[in-house]
């Protein structure tokens, strides 16, 4: 173990820590970064980033340089720290339940080493009650009080994977602390950064970070809704948005997609698992969850003989949303998996995920069908559109609840597309 102890120990080395400890070590703290990750911890000791973050390389490398960051594969080793801020994952149980197991395990290595002093800091996204019960934990364990003898707060991570280094230092900080002192101590840790710093109660700051998830999530599935609506009543979904947003003052219905991630796929459940209007944001959850079949089965309707048995299918973009390598919780998959159980001939083209995926001219060559599942700014160019206009075969149909491609239709031939304007851009 080396001296002198680092100022604020991270757990949890993931797309929210390793940004978090590389921006804190950059600000002139010491950091230790724990992941149970080797080859994480691997990459990280070589100077490199394990997924891409804006700025990230140039970061990691002035961090590398600074020697302010070390790693350990050991959650104890945080407790050198005064600081110890978890980053750990916080998924959702299939039956509807926050999963804290990487929470508590961690919380268990620290106990025996926890003294007065500590200060705790939930950075992962948690249901209401979590840090409570963290405090709660800690002085049944250990006897140690929060807000007297050890610090327990709540300062939720809030930016977009991807723009990490603008927002650390724009987006204002919540910080919800238990008992009297831990707020003040929490907020000295994050004055390292620019950002306002906003001082509430934790189960408050727990209800601001999952409802801003539920917003968004909501708002992506109404468009998604009234997407399926318009196919029912033979309209255009595109033309119906522009009517209700277009010099309209109460407007402001967002695009259609694909609607997933880690984290809006999940962070609705943390309310819906105690609701006080139960089904209400699983329906929320339900239509977006939808969208990869209402596409297949407008597939199906289109095409010769309604079926997609031996035909081939192009699916562009594996990735959960724009121009990120994240395919973790991505509708992409969702719909890949019924495209095969369709029997269909898939081939899948993402310039950014490391997934193994075929060229874009490979894989749309010949092909029947091409499905834009995630709205990359690659398939905006005239590079993609000429590519569509001349391999896929003739007839191919062309879908794309984005807009990408600006055939303003979800379902389009191929043939359409080369009339079309230069297209939009998108969200989310
Ligand atoms: N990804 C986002 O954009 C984002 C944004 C805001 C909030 N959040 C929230 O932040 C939290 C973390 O999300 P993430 O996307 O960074 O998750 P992640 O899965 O990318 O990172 C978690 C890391 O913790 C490590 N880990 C798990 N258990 C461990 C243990 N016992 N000891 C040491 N390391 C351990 C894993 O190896 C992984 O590297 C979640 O609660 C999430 O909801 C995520």
């Amino acid at each position: 173990m080396s001296d002198p102890a680092p100022d604020v120990a991270i757990v949890g080395l993931g797309r929210v820590g390793l940004p978090l400890a590389l921006s804190f070590a950059d600000r002139g703290l010491r950091v230790l970064g724990v992941d149970k990750d080797a080859e994480r911890l691997d990459a990280i000791a070589a100077g490199r980033m394990p997924f891409q973050e804006d700025g990230g390389e140039e970061l990691i490398a002035r961090v590398h340089a600074s020697g302010r960051l070390e790693t350990s594969a050991r959650v104890a080793d945080a407790a050198r720290a005064e600081a110890i801020v978890l980053t750990l994952g916080t998924p959702s149980f299939s039956h509807i339940e926050i999963d804290m197991r990487d929470i508590r395990s961690a919380l268990d290595d620290l106990l025996p080493h926890l003294r007065p002093g500590h200060a705790i800091v939930l950075r992962s996204t948690v249901a209401p009650g979590t840090t409570e019960f963290v405090a709660g934990y800690l002085e049944r364990q250990r006897g140690l009080r929060a807000g007297e003898d050890v610090f327990v707060a709540h300062a939720p991570e809030r930016i977009a994977a991807g723009r990490f280094l603008e927002e650390i230092d724009t987006l204002p900080c919540i910080v919800g602390g238990v008992g009297a002192g831990s707020g003040e101590r929490v907020a000295r840790l994050f004055e390292a950064f620019a950002a306002p710093i906003v001082q509430t109660t934790p189960v408050q700051a727990e209800l601001a970070k999952i409802w801003a998830n539920i917003l968004r999530y909501t708002q992506f599935a109404l468009p998604n809704l009234l997407m399926m609506d318009c196919e029912q009543h033979g309209a255009n979904v595109f033309e119906v948005i522009d009517l209700v947003n277009r010099d309209y003052p109460r407007g402001g219905l967002a695009q259609p997609g694909f609607t997933a991630g880690t984290c809006l796929r999940k962070d609705f459940a943390f309310s819906e698992e105690r609701s006080n209007a139960p089904g209400m944001l699983l329906a929320v959850s339900r239509v977006n969850e939808s969208v990869p079949n209402f596409l297949v089965q407008g597939i199906k309707r289109r095409v010769p003989d309604g079926t997609l048995n031996g035909r081939k299918v192009a699916v562009l973009g594996l990735a959960f949303k724009r121009d990120t390598d994240d395919e973790r919780d991505s509708l992409a998959h969702k719909l890949v998996r019924l495209l095969e159980r369709e029997l269909a001939d898939v081939a899948i083209h993402d310039p950014h995920v490391t997934t193994p995926t075929q060229p874009l001219d490979a894989a749309l060559r010949e092909a029947d069908v091409v499905v834009v599942a995630a709205n990359h700014s690659a398939f905006e160019t005239p590079a993609t559109r000429e590519a569509l206009a001349t391999l896929p075969a003739a007839g191919c149909l062309l879908v794309d609840p984005w807009n990408c491609l600006g055939s303003g239709q979800v379902f389009a031939f191929a043939d359409e597309l080369a009339l079309s304007p230069a297209p939009p851009s998108s969200a989310p």
